[in-house]
């Protein structure tokens, strides 16, 4: 989907339909709470994808219209701002994701353990892919799920208490 040059109805329905999945997830809360926080300045915009791409080691399309609805920015705007610099990360090349959480409870209850094994099978580092390109792994600072630590997000699907074995049969699923 390309939100900037979508018909005015389709980005509507995109809108609701983005509302609608963000309301499931927790990382979207936590990104508005950021947001409240630079009481939705615009000029933040910076700063909110800098958070936005902390709590999901991307930054989707459908994130890049939630910020623009939360900021009331036109999404062509925060496209352009999510383009233009290159520490942003708009798509993992991979076919398939895997953004392991790397927050302090994830951390502690063996988040690191998790990615080691993930790059020791994959043979590749954090914010690489694959060169098939079936995986790319990313990491993830509190993605708001604690209490299921260490947690890690395959496709999109957040995933409680992850061990090393488990996210090694995934990879193999994947690749
Ligand atoms: S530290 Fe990983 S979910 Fe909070």
């Amino acid at each position: 989907m390309n939100a900037a040059v979508a018909t005015p109805q389709k980005n509507q329905n995109r809108i609701q339909a983005v509302l609608k999945h963000a309301s499931g997830d927790k990382r979207f809360k936590i990104l508005e709470v950021h947001m409240k926080k630079h009481q939705f300045r615009q000029d933040a915009l910076i700063e909110v994808l800098h958070k936005a791409q902390e709590l999901f080691g991307f930054l989707e399309d459908d994130l890049l219209l939630f910020i623009s609805v939360k900021l009331k920015l036109p999404p062509s705007r925060v496209y352009g701002v999510a383009t233009f610099y290159h520490f942003f990360q708009l798509k993992p090349q991979g076919e398939h994701t895997c953004v392991v959480c790397m927050g302090t409870a994830c951390y502690v209850k063996g988040a690191d353990k998790v990615i080691a094994a993930v790059q020791a099978h994959a043979k590749i580092k954090p914010g690489e892919t694959t060169p098939d390109n079936k995986v790319s792994l990313l990491t993830a600072r509190c993605i708001g799920a604690c209490g299921i630590a260490p947690a890690v997000v395959y496709d999109g699907t957040v995933t409680p208490r992850v061990t090393p074995e488990a996210a090694v049969e995934q990879i193999k699923k994947w690749m």
